[in-house]
């Protein structure tokens, strides 16, 4: 029975291939994910599966967050929002750099893992040694049963179902909503947010899968501009803060599935170096969701236009500034600021598999890359 199930998930479901498939099954993912951690009464965040008291929760006032490749990039969106929701600082580490450190610790530090397949080599050396020092670990993983939820101290677990492609998309997104609900758990034993407070992200989170379900429904403006930069040498991700994290993923996934150049930068940095290298006709993806640093981007993104960058944006609902300076803008829906990664970054995913399909890759299977890297 099980073996059928198993057959009947990988089937790609009349899509063209997996990736599209889970890029797809995105909003019942992140659905799944948050449905069983609200109680819906009092609009409050449950985590029964946590086996630490809330008390020792509480007391935690250091968190690592170690992880690779894309689960890594989930961990830069979750240290923003722990630490804006609990003022608790968050490092974010790749896990074949952090199980090399000498990392510093206390009776008070948590280390969370992050890993869709929960076999990672690195990413579970990384356990190891921390659990080995005395560090209570926290796992994220899509796999239960897996070595990092077997090993860790505590699971938390995504309900993306069975992730096959290579490029890994619903995962991502159900990893950053697992920490928005760790966030906000964290948050309520520590009394860092109002009741009120949480019940409005709360709310906002529910919302998410029609939000998501939204944008797919509209993929036509994103597919002409993957198709147009096919033959593109370099193209660039700008952002800020979120923006930022969201970018760092959106120049992976293209990098990945369709071979094309591309880096990520902060916005601001840009002038430090990178500006060098935008001139006529360079395809620039900027990320401008973040109200309180939207002037700063707009400025940037003028920077980018005056040496010929031909320019994406992504803005919000509603927002009529942006079209002004850029070549084409994305509309994502509103929602609260902090959660607007897991919208922006459904474009990104689609670009980078429109990119991929016009230059007649492999989406599923790229070169040189493997699911899940159990080898160092
Ligand atoms: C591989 C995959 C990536 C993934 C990374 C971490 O490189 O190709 O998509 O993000 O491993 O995998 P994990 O299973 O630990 O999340």
């Amino acid at each position: 029975f099980h073996v059928e199930w198993d057959l009947v998930q990988a089937e790609k479901g009349g899509y063209d291939s997996f990736m599209q498939k889970e890029i797809y099954e995105q909003p019942q993912a992140v659905r799944d994910t948050v449905s069983a951690r609200i109680d819906e009464a009092n609009k409050r965040v449950v985590l029964p599966e946590l086996n630490m008291s809330d008390e020792e929760l509480a007391a935690y006032d250091r968190i690592y967050i170690v992880a690779c490749g894309t689960s890594m990039h989930a961990g830069l969106v979750g240290k923003e929002v722990i630490e804006k929701w609990t003022r608790v600082p968050v490092e974010v580490a790749v896990a074949s750099e952090f199980r090399y450190r000498d990392p510093i610790y206390t009776d008070k530090t948590l280390m969370i893992v992050i890993s869709q397949s929960g076999e990672t080599a690195d990413t579970l050396a990384a356990l190891r040694e921390a659990k080995k020092s005395g560090v209570k670990v926290l796992a994220i993983t899509n796999v239960v049963g897996s070595s990092v939820a077997r090993e860790a101290d505590d699971v938390i677990f995504t309900w993306a179902g069975p992730e096959v492609a290579v490029a890994s998309t619903k995962a991502y997104t159900s990893q950053v909503v697992a920490l928005y609900l760790f966030a906000l758990y964290f948050a309520q034993v520590k009394g860092t947010l109002a009741a009120a407070e949480i019940a409005n992200v709360v709310e906002h989170l529910q919302q998410l899968p029609a939000k998501i379900s939204t944008i797919l429904e509209n993929d036509e403006q994103i597919r002409r501009f993957a198709e147009s930069i096919k033959d593109a040498t370099s193209l660039f991700f700008i952002g800020r803060g979120l923006d930022y994290a969201v970018s760092l993923e959106g120049s992976l996934k293209l990098k990945e599935i369709s071979y094309i150049h591309s880096e990520a930068y902060a916005a601001g940095e840009l002038k430090h170096g990178t500006l060098a290298l935008i001139e006529d006709n360079v395809p620039v993806v900027a990320l401008a969701t973040q109200p309180d640093i939207y002037e700063k981007m707009v400025s940037n993104i003028v920077e980018v236009k005056a040496r010929g960058a031909r320019v994406l944006g992504f803005a919000i609902e509603g927002d009529r500034e942006l079209a002004k300076t850029v070549d084409d803008v994305i509309h994502i829906p509103t929602t609260l600021p902090m959660l607007t990664p897991i919208l922006t970054v459904i474009p990104l995913q689609l670009l980078a598999y429109y990119a991929s399909v016009a230059r007649g890759l492999d989406v599923d299977k790229p070169r040189n890359l493997a699911k899940s890297v159990t080898v160092e």
